[in-house]
């Protein structure tokens, strides 16, 4: 038997360490919420035009942007249109770029926004805005539509069961918390500058067929539609993707490297390819055998 992890006391304060107590951890003080008056600058508009309009509304403690973006619209400016569900981050609904970030407005605090000068609310700018807040997001919709569907192999067990191993199931856990917010597609350079909606399926959806890819039953191919319909290519692996996920889902390390592996060896190691084709063929004519 091992003996247990000696307890270091190196790092612990003196009287700590003597008397084996253990070190309060204090979460960070809460910034001060902020009261008064505050100035919004809302993008008002249409497909065709549209410019920022000032209010200036009440603030009161636990306020978030879309709370403010509502008082606004009750009080000053009823044909203010913008999209909410849930107000609990959970829909993907409120999306919207918050001093130039994208950013679900039910979950910004304005505690956490220099109020010291105009807070900016912008609809997404990588799709065609509708009216003022509310962004044409179909888009997304038609590429999920393009992406091949989850087929699964045979069972495992004469039931009709299947076997997997634990960590291949959590491996894909981390991209079904996804709530279709869209603040991904529309940090993407590639979407949101290059405008090549047509080419690139955007962060989203590579998250999408990650897992697929990588659920432990699925035996589609999706490697030759990764590389030339879905355009992985244009990714240059920024991460700005990651950064503004409210999932926090690594979406570059965890999704888009691995599938960008899957297209090299594909692709570009033949000898790689060999290998497979060769160890592939040897697990059929094993399996022929014992038959
Ligand atoms: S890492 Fe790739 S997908 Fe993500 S924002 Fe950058 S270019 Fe777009
Ligand atoms: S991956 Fe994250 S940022 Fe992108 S749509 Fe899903 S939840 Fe939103
Ligand atoms: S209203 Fe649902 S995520 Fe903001």
């Amino acid at each position: 038997m091992t003996s247990p992890r000696p307890v270091t006391t190196e790092t612990m304060q003196p009287d700590l360490a003597e008397t084996g107590a253990v070190e309060e951890r204090r979460p960070p003080a809460a910034k001060p919420e902020p009261e008064g008056r505050t100035t919004f600058r809302v993008w008002r508009g249409d497909r065709e035009r549209g410019k920022l309009v000032e209010y200036t509304t009440n603030i009161s403690p636990g306020m978030v942007v879309l709370d403010a973006i509502h008082q606004i619209q009750a009080e000053q400016a009823n044909d203010l249109a913008v999209r909410w569900n849930c107000k609990a981050g959970n829909c993907g609904s409120c999306s919207a770029e918050v001093n130039g970030s994208p950013k679900l407005m039910c979950m910004t605090r304005l505690s956490e926004l220099p109020l010291d000068k105009p807070v900016t609310v912008e609809p997404m700018r990588a799709f065609p805005p509708i009216k003022d807040l509310v962004t044409d997001v179909s888009w997304n919709f038609q590429v999920k539509q393009r992406i091949k569907p989850f087929k699964a192999r045979a069972p495992d067990a004469a039931d009709g069961t299947w076997r997997m191993a634990q960590s291949d199931v959590d491996r894909v856990q981390e991209f079904r918390k996804c709530i279709e917010c869209f603040l991904c597609q529309d940090v993407c350079h590639v979407l949101r500058d290059h405008h090549l909606h047509e080419e690139f399926i955007g962060p989203r959806y590579l998250v999408h067929v990650a897992a697929l890819e990588m659920h432990p039953l699925d035996v589609e191919d999706r490697v030759e539609d990764l590389r030339r319909a879905h355009g992985i290519g244009y990714c240059n692996i920024t991460k700005c993707c990651t950064k503004v996920c409210p999932e926090h889902i690594t979406i570059t390390d965890n999704a888009i490297i691995p599938l960008k592996e899957r297209v090299v060896d594909e692709f570009f190691d033949p000898l790689g390819k060999l290998v497979k084709i060769f160890s592939r063929k040897s697990r059929v004519a094993s399996r022929e055998s014992k038959d």
